[in-house]
């Protein structure tokens, strides 16, 4: 029974109630009503050949005949509508779920834990019918499947009124289709990593022929006929799988065969025989043979896949419910602290150590560093340095394994969350873009038109498109803008918070898509706009954050130089290195061009 409940199907009729109680209720009884109604007809029709026999009235036999008829006729297609109603509301039932558990947690851990992206998968994309009918259509197959079951039990039962073994008989016979052809479903050879490959490589191929985007170097590059080909190879190859597939079933089919015609062949001779010998009337032949027909229905043939595929989002969205909310948990000490206009003395990162949740690698172990309130701190260091984890812990996007972040004396974990939240700002490498007015990009949550101007101007953004433009294309008067405008956009969305009152200011490296010469000149500005906060700028390119008070080298999660520019080039160590470096690759090329050579790469 413990086993029963773990069971992804028993999760899926577990929450039909939970999507729509009155529905499913419904539902269920139509179900059962049309699940019995073949055994009805069978002995309505017994009945009336009983009268004909005996020269009775056929008058009530008739009636109730034709009203068992016409309630299976009629209940056939209301059944359907509530089924495509219960899953629409299953669907959305379970859309609410995944959001709510995705946007629950006040940490990020949830969403880049390896260990439930597949079940993110299958929790996002089950409606988009790309692994199998959508959910309105699957539960009517579930429900056909389970009517055929429903009258397949009936007819059986009332078989009983023959002999025993013949139900069971025929019962196990028809059953054991499903064992015998368990392996038969097409669904499940999907499942397979031949096919899945073969799939994927077909969609990538499908979209790089259809896609706006590749169109460009699908040209230039001559490689449109080659996509073609590409695409009807992989195609080809998933037909062959399906085709071998088939193939390998074709003994247990002849298996099936023969089981089911032996056991029919007994049950009807001996039918035959009790009618001839008279201990059969011809009215309970007429219902037996019928009912021996009947029987034959809980063979159920599309219903395992239909429910395999509607199973397995909901276990997946409620199995997500339970681990991410653990996932993207944080850890609150004690009270919580409101924090405003913080930080007012320091930030001090003290002996610090963290671990991504399910990797072994500390990103950092005993890193110290302290960041004065109102300065610029630059923090330089190549990829993988452990730059971003940085600003992700300072926004508590995660919580540390040991050691503390302390804003003014307090650690951060005693703050209130929100306070906190909302006396940082940030623009991440991978910025939000806003399908919104370029006004709800610079100020999601608010803010007068003057500081978005502001702001903006500040962000070297003053002339990019009218407040109330939709920066997307798609929209009436929408645009879209380029790498580098929609990074002046964001920044001006992280300036317009400091306008509003955040005291830290956390760049990414925000300007990334802009030309060495545009970066330098953008975080002069930058340091400018923000010089009453606390301000740490990122980057990999040493050779633009000379104007922040104080630059940290960060390698191997420590900070191994500290100090300013010109304490920092007299030491003459990494940093100096990668400045000269860096620095005359820009003045060599940049001045021009503005073209950059990253060094780094
Ligand atoms: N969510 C994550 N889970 C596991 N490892 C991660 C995750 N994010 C980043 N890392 C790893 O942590 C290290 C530091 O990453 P990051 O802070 O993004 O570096 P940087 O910003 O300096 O380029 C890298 O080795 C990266 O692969
Ligand atoms: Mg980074």
């Amino acid at each position: 029974m413990d086993k029963l409940r773990h069971r992804a199907e028993w999760k899926f009729f577990q929450s039909l109630p939970m999507a729509d109680r009155r529905l499913a209720t419904l539902w269920w009884a139509a179900l059962l009503v049309r699940g019995a109604l073949p055994a009805v007809f069978a002995l309505t029709m017994g009945f009336l050949v009983g009268a004909v026999e005996a020269g009775r009235s056929l008058t009530v036999p008739l009636v109730a005949m034709g009203a068992s008829f016409v309630l299976l006729q009629v209940l056939a297609p209301w059944h359907e509508a509530v089924s495509t109603a219960l899953g629409n509301r299953l669907s959305a039932w379970l859309n609410d779920e995944l959001t709510t558990s995705c946007v629950e947690p006040p940490g990020v851990g949830h969403l880049e834990d390896p260990e439930l992206t597949n079940d993110l998968t299958t929790a996002r994309e089950f409606d988009q019918g790309m692994t199998g009918p959508p959910m309105n259509l699957n539960v009517g197959f579930i429900a056909s499947g389970l009517v055929e079951m429903v009258s397949g039990i009936a007819a059986a039962a009332v078989l009983l009124g023959f002999t025993w073994w013949a139900p069971l008989l025929l019962g196990g016979a028809w059953a054991s289709t499903h064992w015998l052809l368990r392996e038969s479903s097409i669904w499940r050879d999907r499942n397979t990593d031949a096919v899945r490959s073969a799939q994927r490589h077909a969609d990538y191929a499908y979209r790089l022929a259809v896609d706006p985007p590749p169109a460009k170097e699908l040209r230039l590059f001559g490689l449109q006929g080659w996509a073609v080909d590409r695409f009807r190879a992989r195609r080809r190859r998933l037909f062959e799988l399906q085709y071998e597939a088939t193939r390998l079933r074709q003994k247990p089919v002849l298996v099936s065969l023969l089981v089911v015609a032996a056991t029919n062949g007994l049950v009807f001779w001996a039918l035959g025989s009790a009618a001839s010998s008279g201990e059969l009337s011809l009215a309970e032949l007429v219902v037996y043979a019928q009912l021996s027909v009947g029987v034959s229905a809980v063979a159920f043939g599309g219903f395992n896949w239909a429910l395999d595929g509607a199973a397995a989002p909901v276990a997946a969205v409620l199995r997500l419910k339970a681990a991410m909310a653990p996932a993207g948990a944080l850890h609150q000490l004690g009270d919580r602290i409101p924090a405003s206009r913080a930080p007012r003395t320091d930030l001090r990162i003290s002996n610090l150590r963290f671990t991504y949740p399910r990797t072994d690698r500390p990103i950092y172990d005993g890193l110290d560093l302290t960041i004065p309130a109102g300065s610029s701190l630059a923090i330089v260091g190549q990829n993988g340095a452990g730059k971003t984890t940085l600003a992700k812990l300072l926004c508590r996007l995660y919580d540390p394994d040991s050691g503390a972040i302390e804003v003014d004396g307090v650690d951060l974990r005693a703050l209130d969350l929100s306070a906190w939240r909302s006396q940082v700002t940030a623009v991440f490498q991978d910025f939000v873009r806003f399908d919104l007015s370029l006004r709800d990009n610079v100020a999601p949550g608010g803010a007068s038109d003057a500081d978005i101007l502001a702001s903006l101007r500040d962000a070297g953004a003053a002339d990019l498109a009218d407040l109330d433009t939709v920066l997307a294309k798609g929209y009436e008067g929408g645009t879209d803008l380029s790498g580098g405008q929609w990074q002046r956009v964001a920044l001006a969305r992280a300036l317009c918070a400091v306008r509003r009152g955040a005291g830290l200011v956390l760049l990414d490296e925000p300007t990334a898509q802009l030309d060495v010469r545009g970066e330098a000149a953008i975080f002069d500005r930058i340091l400018e706009a923000t010089r009453d906060v606390t301000t740490i700028l990122i980057s990999h390119r040493f050779s633009t954050v000379r104007h922040a008070d104080r630059i940290a080298v960060l390698e191997q999660g420590q900070v191994i130089e500290l100090g300013s520019h010109d304490e920092l080039m007299r030491t003459e160590g990494r940093y100096r290195t990668m400045f000269d470096l860096q620095a005359s690759r820009f003045t060599a090329s940049a001045d021009e061009e503005g073209v950059e050579y990253d060094v780094l790469a």
